[in-house]
């Protein structure tokens, strides 16, 4: 029997290792291979207890939030991996084996800080309606529909959900809350290293996702309408609902502050992809690291 199946690394072609995937493999190799059993809890745990009951319950908001979010995103990604595998991508799916490996590590890590600390019970009574919304049903629903349509619009809903929007709004405000909280108190050291690796991993996935939304705007520009609608759409849950308005969080932060950051996240997101509309496909996928703030160390 015949098949139409191609190989491309022993192909004339062989692997591009100029491309923006196969470079992000390349630190991923490097960077990302830490062990959240390294991270030493010591302090943390001593740390924990010097805390206001505030400023304990909302950490502990942030890490139930982030504890799902990263079992989420490792439980949801398989289908966006299987479509590029199944498009013939070898150094986009190179790259992506080691996103998958990392939000499994991710996960690990919080659970492991959550355990140090002795937090061990039920924390989903801090997944708010929106929160539910969006990890229970958006993240899931985009993902899972490319298993029965791989469809450009279908791959470029999933990746600004998954990519743009709960990587590069989400989860990015959730480290700058941590750093303007834990941070400026310098408490929790263990927590904020492995939060500082866990954000540097996450630059190379937004990053990916960038290189993949514009690959397919390039392609397509109406498209960006459709990442932009879909920008709207997730912006309407706004994490925390349900606490009452007030002006400083429990460290002092002013609310104003991280609400101008998640929103500016929003608006970056969107300018960078608008760059793919007066772009040529070639023209596209040249981005450099620098173009889509990967991070270097
Ligand atoms: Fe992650
Ligand atoms: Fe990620």
């Amino acid at each position: 029997m015949t098949t139409a199946r191609r190989f491309t690394s022993t192909s004339a072609r062989g692997i591009d290792t100029q491309c923006l995937p196969y470079r992000l493999f390349q630190k991923a190799k490097r960077l990302g291979v830490w062990d959240p059993r390294d991270i030493d809890f010591s302090q943390d745990v001593e740390d924990w207890k010097s805390l206001t009951e505030d400023q304990r319950i909302e950490t502990l908001r942030s890490l139930a939030q982030f504890q799902a979010g990263e079992e989420a995103v490792t439980l949801d990604l398989l289908p966006l991996i299987h479509t590029i595998a199944r498009e013939g991508r070898l150094e986009e799916e190179m790259f992506l084996t080691t996103f998958l490996f990392e939000e499994a590590k991710h996960t690990e890590f919080f659970r492991l800080f959550l355990d140090a600390v002795g937090e061990t019970g039920d924390l989903t009574a801090f997944h708010t309606p929106h929160y539910r919304r969006i990890f229970y049903e958006i993240l899931p629903e985009a993902m899972q529909r490319l298993l029965v349509d791989p469809s450009a619009p279908a791959q470029a809903r999933a990746s600004t959900v998954y990519n743009m929007y709960v990587e590069g709004v989400l989860a990015e405000s959730g480290y700058f809350i941590f750093r303007n909280g834990l941070g400026r108190l310098g408490k929790m050291p263990g927590l904020l290293r492995g939060v500082q690796y866990i954000a540097r991993d996450e630059s190379r996935h937004i990053g990916y996702g960038t290189y993949l939304l514009q690959r397919l705007i390039s392609q397509d520009p109406s498209l960006f309408d459709l990442v932009r609608a879909t920008m709207d759409e997730l912006t309407r849950y706004p994490l925390n609902e349900d606490l009452p308005p007030r002006e400083f969080n429990a460290f002092g932060v002013p609310v104003t502050l991280l609400q101008d950051y998640a929103a500016s996240r929003v608006q970056n997101r969107l300018e960078v992809l608008a760059r793919a509309l007066t772009r040529s496909p070639d023209e596209a996928i040249a981005v450099t690291e620098a173009d889509l703030g990967i991070e270097e160390a």
